[in-house]
């Protein structure tokens, strides 16, 4: 049995346009993306809690306004791995995304541990971003519209390991359960249910209300920005000067050394989990009209569009706020409040935009959860046909979407969200997600040496250079992220291990198709 075995390009594609096949999964998912459609579901997928409320934490405790920088270093970083990302989907054009690419390029144990990975992004990801979505909840019912829960409901919205709940009597607590969050993936999992279309509707719908915020938010601010604000070191000059100098700082009551160059790099990786969903467009493949010319434009569209409007959102909120005040769960709204303060606009009109932009965001999120829920459920559906997980690659007869893999990442997404705190899933999901990037920038090499041949309908420019850089990338800034993110992950890691060892190894249905020939 051998556990690097390859699945053959010709296979893959010829499953994905009939998944009939050997086999008989029922029928093939229902092809309805265009363009337009993949860009908006990146968009929808990339901007969500990172810039709604990562880019304080970084601005405050490691970057300053050199968070702009930041932002930079994350976007080249995600271009080198989107480039990759690029060729490989529209190459290999099938559901699983960097699952069948490994499994096209690095053999089916590799494959599994990109697979079982991508649950870290994906399933996770729609965790992190459903408790960050019950806090802009809780913000908006709180802070804006003066809506005071009993204590009983308070008790339901936070996590017993999440943060204190503060009662009528001014008593803080653990919460019982995050009922807020168990709800928006109970909604997102009915309409990914209902079809790729319908959800594509309800993405394409929220995207256009989350730029709109975004762009408002650009615009209104920047002609209040106070350049002094950007100033985080006044013996520097030029660009320079907006990093602070390297020294203490502190965070949590803990005293920490940031800021500087070395800063701005942690600010990188934290503010990374923005850019994370480009990607996640890469697994509709088998539901795209063209994938082989729309999935790179899908991609590569959506982490451009959002790299400008990341850039322009950290000027600005750096621009009204001084850093030092960022260190709060929503950055934002507290950009906002400044920005109608130094508008003066009339408190009715403060208070309608703020409720607007909450809205806003709280919807924003909602899409990321869709996204990340969608690509979590065409992944399981792609491992299943390969015979490595039971039961998920069984289609709905009038939907045609992957419904027991819905319903399970649904539960799973709604379990997580009510019970975990968000500080320990978010930095699981971006230590998951750039391994899969480091495996497909290293998967783009190895196929260009070992298939030179194969269509490649688009290529990445200097690959010999891109690929080694972007999976170099990754591991650096995968170097960067705390000890006890990787022991989560090494467990992960095992737990799936042994999964393949009892399951996947033996229902394989390369090795089966081999042991027969
Ligand atoms: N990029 C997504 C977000 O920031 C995961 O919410």
């Amino acid at each position: 049995m051998n556990l690097f075995a390859t699945k053959p390009l010709k296979q893959m594609l010829d499953e994905a346009n009939d998944v009939g096949g050997e086999g008989g999964h029922g029928g093939a998912l229902k092809r309805t993306l265009g363009p337009l459609n993949l860009t908006l579901l990146g968009i929808g997928a990339i901007i969500g809690a990172g810039i709604f409320s990562l880019t304080g934490t970084a601005a405050a405790y490691y970057a300053g306004p050199g968070i702009v920088y930041s932002f930079v270093v994350g976007g080249i970083l995600c271009a080198l791995a989107s480039l990759c990302y690029a060729e490989m989907a529209a190459m290999i054009p099938v559901a699983g995304s960097a699952y069948a690419y490994s499994y096209a390029t690095l053999g089916e144990i590799v494959a599994w541990i990109i697979g079982w990975d991508l649950i870290l992004e994906y399933a996770f990801g729609a965790v992190t971003v459903s408790v960050s979505w019950s806090g802009y909840l809780l913000s908006l019912l709180k802070k804006t519209l003066g809506i005071s829960l009993p204590d009983p409901l308070l008790m339901l919205t936070q996590s017993p390991w999440g943060d204190l709940v503060t009662l009528a009597d001014g008593h803080q607590t653990h919460g019982y359960w995050n009922l807020p969050a168990s709800f928006i993936a109970i909604v997102v999992t009915a309409i990914l249910y209902r079809g790729m279309r319908e959800s594509a509707i309800v993405n394409n719908a929220i995207v256009v209300v989350k730029i709109t915020i975004v762009i408002a938010f650009i615009v209104l601010g920047w002609s209040v920005v106070s350049s002094s604000n950007w100033v985080g070191n006044a013996a520097a000059t030029g660009l320079a000067s907006l990093v602070p100098p390297e020294g203490p700082s502190t965070r949590a009551g803990e005293t920490i050394t940031s800021f500087g160059w070395p800063g701005v790099l942690t600010g990188a990786g934290v503010v990374f989990f923005a850019y994370i969903g480009f990607d996640a467009v890469s697994t509709t493949a088998q539901e795209c009209k063209n994938p082989k010319r729309d999935l790179p434009i899908g991609i590569l569209a959506s982490l451009v569009v959002c790299t400008i409007l990341y850039i322009l959102v950290a000027l600005v909120l750096t621009g009204v706020v001084p850093y030092r005040e960022l260190g709060v769960p929503d950055p934002v709204a507290v950009g906002i409040d400044r920005i109608v303060e130094l508008r003066h606009w009339s408190p009715g009109a403060a208070k309608a935009f703020t409720f607007f932009v909450k809205l806003g965001a709280l919807s924003g999120l909602t899409s990321v959860v869709l996204v990340m829920m969608m690509g979590q459920t065409r992944v399981i559906f792609a491992m299943a046909r390969d015979g490595l997980l039971p039961w998920f690659s069984s289609l709905h007869p009038r939907f045609g979407t992957p419904h027991i893999a819905t319903v399970v990442t649904g539960a799973f997404v709604a379990l997580c969200g009510g019970l975990l705190p968000m500080s320990l899933v978010g930095e699981l999901v971006s230590i998951g997600t750039l391994l899969a990037f480091v495996l497909v920038c290293v998967g783009v090499f190895v196929l260009r040496w070992t298939r030179p041949e194969a269509e490649r309908p688009f290529r990445v420019p200097a690959y010999y250079i891109v690929a080694p850089a972007g999976a170099i990338a990754c591991i650096w800034v995968m170097y960067g992220l705390p000890r006890d993110t990787w022991i989560r992950l090494l467990v992960w890691l095992v737990i799936g291990f042994v999964i393949y060892g009892t399951y996947g190894r033996r229902h394989s249905r390369l090795t089966a198709a081999s042991t027969k020939g």
